[in-house]
């Protein structure tokens, strides 16, 4: 087997970490603070919190708070502005995927001229090369979801063109990331579960995906483990710190096999979906699609070892039986309130469905499949799941 492993950041781990930021050397002496256009992390003080940890370090800032849920490439313009004409020399991105995806993308075109597009390298992205690195990146997670603290990649939406597409250089991991897990104890309960189902899929995707690594495999089975003990605990009480610790480390493993592996053909859907439905919420959509494509999964007899030995790490009593790792998958779902979903609850239409095809070759994940995946596969495992 043949695989590179390469992640350039540090990461703090740890309950208080936050408050140790002004002991690492930052990568800047002026920060341009991204975080989503929410309010949580300026209610709960975590903005004022971080500005007192870059004044401690000697750091001069300036906030862009403007990124939506589903970050767009005109967020990505309007920051990378202001990063250039503030002088910041650092960007630190505090909250979830989005902000910390947004800030990968800022850094990226705080640095180089054009236009984002110019740059992303699938969809109706020109691929051009990238001619300066990109400003350094802290990141600051305050959700255990995307991974993204300890992975290179960034999800933008250009919501022209319907493209919400993956992109990233070996130069986009952050410098610094922190993973506080008592930054996420105020994550509501429901985002608490589309969040920990994200990283579960991640690590479920990149254990099936046709790009092998040793790597990845004890990192995506012991995730596996930590999200089926761990997430329901989460959900149940959201100030359970063990199992609030416990996620925040399934999530970093998460972005380690993002990072080390590949995401499949359930990741390029759910791209697509939000690409057409874009108040959709990342974590629904994989939900809505999962147990379709799971079970689409279970047909291959190429992938049955690999499905075992997931259903196996869910503690499933007969792990090769057909249909085990579902059967696990729906018990988890059930577990977290999220085992009776419905597609057309979330506005969503089967006339959409050829769209979304066409859509999900933007994203990798379509080379990834094991097996060779159709487009009627495709549209059968959307036609599975609507409800
Ligand atoms: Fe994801």
């Amino acid at each position: 087997m043949n695989f590179s492993v390469y992640i350039p950041t540090d990461i703090e781990f740890g309950c208080g970490s936050l408050s140790r930021l002004h002991e690492k050397k930052l990568p800047g002496k002026k920060a341009l603070i991204v975080m989503t256009n929410g309010r949580s992390a300026k209610r709960l003080g975590y903005l004022d919190r971080l500005v007192k940890e870059l004044e401690l370090a000697g750091a001069e800032h300036v906030l862009y708070d403007r990124v939506l849920q589903n970050p767009t490439k005109d967020n990505v313009m309007e920051g990378a502005d202001l990063a250039r004409s503030e002088g910041c020399d650092m960007i630190v991105a505090l909250g979830g995927g989005s902000a910390i995806d947004a800030g990968k993308a800022i850094a990226l075109m705080a640095a180089n001229d054009g236009d984002y597009w110019d740059y992303v390298r699938t969809g109706s992205g020109k691929g051009l090369p990238i001619e300066h690195d990109p400003l350094p990146l802290v990141a600051i997670t305050t959700t255990a979801g995307t991974g993204s603290e300890a992975d290179a990649g960034a999800v933008i939406t250009n919501v022209e063109l319907n493209e919400k597409i993956g992109f990233g250089t070996p130069k986009s991991f952050p410098v610094l990331s922190i993973v506080d897990p008592e930054l996420m104890v105020s994550v509501p309960k429901l985002y608490t579960v589309y969040q920990g189902f994200d990283v579960f899929f991640h690590v479920a995707e990149c254990y099936i995906s046709r790009i092998q690594s040793y790597a990845v495999d004890p990192l995506a089975l012991d995730a596996i483990k930590r999200v089926t003990k761990y997430l329901p605990r989460a959900y149940e009480d959201g100030n359970d710190m063990e199992a609030r610790e416990q996620m925040a480390w399934a999530n970093t493993e998460a972005g380690l096999c993002l990072t080390f592996g590949s995401l499949t053909v359930e990741h390029a859907m759910e791209h697509a979906l939000s690409g057409v439905y874009q108040d959709l919420v990342h974590g629904l959509g994989l939900l809505l699609i999962a147990p379709a494509y799971f079970s689409y999964c279970e047909t291959k007899p190429e992938l049955a070892e690999r499905m075992a030995d997931m259903a196996e790490a869910m503690g499933s009593p007969d792990p090769k039986a057909p249909g085990a790792f579902t059967a696990e998958l729906k018990k988890l779902m059930d577990a977290c309130g999220v085992g009776d979903l419905k597609m057309s609850d979330s506005g969503i239409r089967r006339e959409d469905f050829p769209e979304v095809v066409r859509l999900s070759h933007n994203h990798k994940g379509y080379q990834n499949e094991f097996m060779p995946i159709t487009d009627q596969d495709v549209m059968d495992i959307l036609e599975a799941s609507y409800r």
